[in-house]
């Protein structure tokens, strides 16, 4: 479906993200997972077309959108939930979940019906559809930001880091929620700090370090020799167990 090839990235003359091969296939549910400057977040723009390729191919379903805008990358069906969950705080609920599904030129009455279908499983957005996005706590903003990516009607999702800050409860949901949207077939990508609950959720991983693919496999083999996804992560955080 995603296809990654030769994928190189510079930030002026400084490369970021340096030969990565990636694939995903439909229906899959991917983990990217890597330390602190590993070029995870760049690889998550570069093929959603926020930054621009320095060299190699991103593909989907075969058609080449290397050089593609993101607008048009989101018609295509490729959503980013950025990292740092990109709200605008002074819009209610309501208003950004509207924006995230603005380029698809829906009536009011198509905006209502999509709202009611994104949040009828978030029933904490739903209570709160008129307060401002900036006053909901950390959870609620980032079950926000996927939401909203959702209004999109896109068909693979980008997460770029959604535990960040969270507490584990709240993590546990917003995994719950992932797992309910892959068994609808939504294709994931998820940025993953949390190493055992990524591999856990995740179909296959792949381990970034200094901008390269380091360890690429199954979740479960990569999971069952931590070693070798130790040599490439820094000491992990509190391990979430869900
Ligand atoms: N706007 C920028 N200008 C210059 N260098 C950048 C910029 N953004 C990122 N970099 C550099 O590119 C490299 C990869 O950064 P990136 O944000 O992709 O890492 P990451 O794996 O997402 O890290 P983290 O886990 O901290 O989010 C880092 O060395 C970083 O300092
Ligand atoms: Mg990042």
């Amino acid at each position: 479906m995603l296809e990654v090839q030769g994928l190189h990235v510079n930030y002026g003359p400084v490369p970021a993200v340096r030969g990565i091969d990636l694939v995903v296939n439909p229906g899959e549910a991917i983990a990217v997972l890597g330390r602190n400057g590993a070029g995870k977040t760049t690889t998550l723009k570069a093929m959603a077309g926020l930054l621009p390729v320095t060299a190699g191919s991103i593909r989907i379903d075969g058609t080449d959108i290397t050089n593609l805008p993101a607008e048009k990358r989101l018609k295509l069906g490729i959503a980013l939930v950025p990292e740092g969950r990109g709200m605008f705080p002074q819009l209610s609920v309501r208003e950004s979940l509207t924006m995230g599904a603005y380029h698809r030129k829906l009536s009011h009455a198509e905006v209502r019906s999509e709202l009611a279908r994104v949040t009828e499983r978030l029933p904490r957005l739903t209570e709160r559809l008129d307060q401002a996005s900036g006053s909901l706590s950390g959870g609620e903003q980032q079950m926000l930001a996927v939401a909203r990516g959702l209004m999109s009607a896109p068909r693979i999702i980008l997460v770029d880091e959604p535990s960040l800050g969270l507490a584990p409860i709240v993590i546990e949901q917003l995994y719950d929620l992932f797992v309910d949207l892959k068994k609808e077939g939504l294709t994931i990508l998820v940025v993953e700090q949390y190493v055992e609950l990524a591999l856990g959720f995740a179909d296959r991983a792949y381990v970034l370090d200094k901008g390269e693919v380091a360890v690429s496999g199954g979740a479960s083999e990569l999971a069952a020799s931590p070693e070798l996804v130790e040599a490439y992560l820094s000491a992990a955080p509190e391990e979430v167990h869900s």
